[in-house]
């Protein structure tokens, strides 16, 4: 099993760019479904993930194909659905990636039925997917559980409904927006997860010939249409990607210039690295990071659904707190089990404790390398930010977590200065 090596003590210098969003790239994939016409992404990240939904896709019968790109080297990725083969997500499928269960709403709002595995609980919660179900009942469908799958019918399509989320949800927000494009009539999302990868998805259903007013705030209203239409897409830069850069060059005292994203999709992250003292600033071609004038001071952070602080992004934050001046309280409200890597990071020296919910992290003047273990995608990076900081060597295992979510992580450090390397087992 491949493994990051890592020497630290590097200030990170250089430029890195930025790819397209995993979290838009999946359920736009998936809105594939939706219409016979070819569906093309540009901008796609090369991850395990992507891969995956592009597997599970294939089984249902969408083409799946790269079309011979100009500049961008892999080329804009066609997917055609004009003909379902198979209204069935398998369980050894779903159960490698939770965010299969996004082909579920417009699989119903095709074809009136689907029957997809449930996608069961990963190392950072249960995750439950009663939202997405409660939604499609509101939407006309039947739904029964049985045999570990989720079966949905509506044989007489979907009806328009108002939908009220009684908590915040990407995932049934994204789904529901996908049955709601084709059903009968007008459907409203109240409540609806605001994250910019939806809003991305939404332009990208309008573009498709979908009605959809209200984007980017919490309340979707939309008309459904008859059918679909294919269309040509961009994907959003990765702001979770983003934010993982301008910590690592906030952790290591360095400087770095992200090419192909923003700064509007990181200002809560970017509120708490100033008061912590890292400069950012919009340039012409993304994001400068500078940090190292002065001596990283703690914030509190707490997570909360867009535009508040990414549940994402709190892992490496507290790699950063880890060797800030001072205490800081780290909240996480998204997920129940997301502090997996405190252990990984007490290993290295961090003083962290956590008292249910929060977690307080005590700055130290060093972390020293440690070989540690990565449990999940967020966590692993937030072991590799902590590796480039610590004295000495950091053996990072299991980093099959990471392809999952970066792509050619170690390549585009090694680029910036850091001395990381990635081994094989007899590494
Ligand atoms: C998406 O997951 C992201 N994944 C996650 O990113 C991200 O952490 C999460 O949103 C929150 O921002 C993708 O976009 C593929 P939710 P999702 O539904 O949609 C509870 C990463 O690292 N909930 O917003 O599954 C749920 O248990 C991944 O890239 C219900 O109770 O997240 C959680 O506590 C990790 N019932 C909270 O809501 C439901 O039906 C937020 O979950 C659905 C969710």
């Amino acid at each position: 099993m491949d493994k990051i090596r890592i020497l630290g003590g590097r200030a990170l210098e250089g430029r890195i760019a930025i790819g397209g969003a995993k979290n838009a790239a999946l359920p736009l994939m998936a809105a594939s479904l939706l219409t016979r016409q070819s569906l093309v992404l540009t901008n796609l990240p090369e991850l395990l993930d992507i891969a995956t939904m592009a597997g599970l896709l294939a089984q249902h019968g969408v083409g799946v194909s790269r079309r011979k790109g100009d500049g961008d080297s892999r080329g804009p990725l066609e997917l055609n659905a004009a003909q379902i083969a198979s209204t069935t997500a398998p369980y050894d499928l779903v159960r490698k990636m939770r965010a299969s269960i996004l082909v579920l709403g417009p699989l119903l709002a095709r074809c009136g039925h689907a029957r997809v595995s449930l996608p069961g609980g990963c190392a950072i919660g249960t995750r439950p997917v009663d939202l997405h179900l409660q939604g499609l009942e509101r939407l006309g469908a039947v739904v029964e559980l049985e045999g570990g799958y989720i079966e949905v019918r509506a044989p007489k399509g979907l009806k328009g409904a108002e939908i009220v989320f009684p908590s915040v949800s990407v995932g049934a927000t994204e789904n529901l927006l996908m049955a709601a494009v084709l059903a009968e009539g007008e459907s409203r999302l109240i409540n609806a997860a605001r994250e910019p990868e939806i809003g991305d998805l939404a332009r990208c259903l309008q573009a498709m010939g979908a009605k959809i007013e209200g984007i980017d705030s919490g309340c979707l209203r939309i008309l459904g249409v008859g059918e679909l239409h294919g269309a040509h897409h961009a994907i959003i830069p990765d702001r979770i990607e983003t934010g993982t850069y301008v910590m690592a060059a906030a952790a290591t005292g360095g400087r770095l210039t992200l090419t192909g994203t923003r700064l509007g999709l990181l200002a809560a992250l970017a509120r708490s690295l100033e008061a912590a003292g890292v400069a950012l600033t919009e340039r012409e071609d993304g994001i400068e990071v500078c940090a190292g004038s002065r001596a990283l001071t703690s914030v509190d952070v707490t997570t909360a659904p867009y535009p508040g602080f990414p549940t994402d992004l709190q892992a490496q934050m507290m790699a950063v707190m880890a060797v800030a001046e001072g205490a800081s309280t780290i909240t996480e409200t998204i997920f129940e089990n997301r502090f997996m890597h405190v252990p990984e990071l007490a290993r290295m020296g961090a003083d962290i404790s956590v008292h249910g919910a929060s977690a307080v992290v005590r700055g130290v003047k060093h972390l020293l390398g440690a070989p540690v273990m990565a449990t999940d995608l967020r966590a692993s990076v937030s072991l590799v930010i902590a590796g480039l900081v610590a004295e000495g060597e950091t053996i990072v295992n299991r980093i099959y977590h990471l392809d999952r979510g970066y792509e050619r992580l170690e390549e585009k450090l090694a680029a910036c200065g850091a001395r990381i390397e990635r081994v094989g087992d007899g590494g």
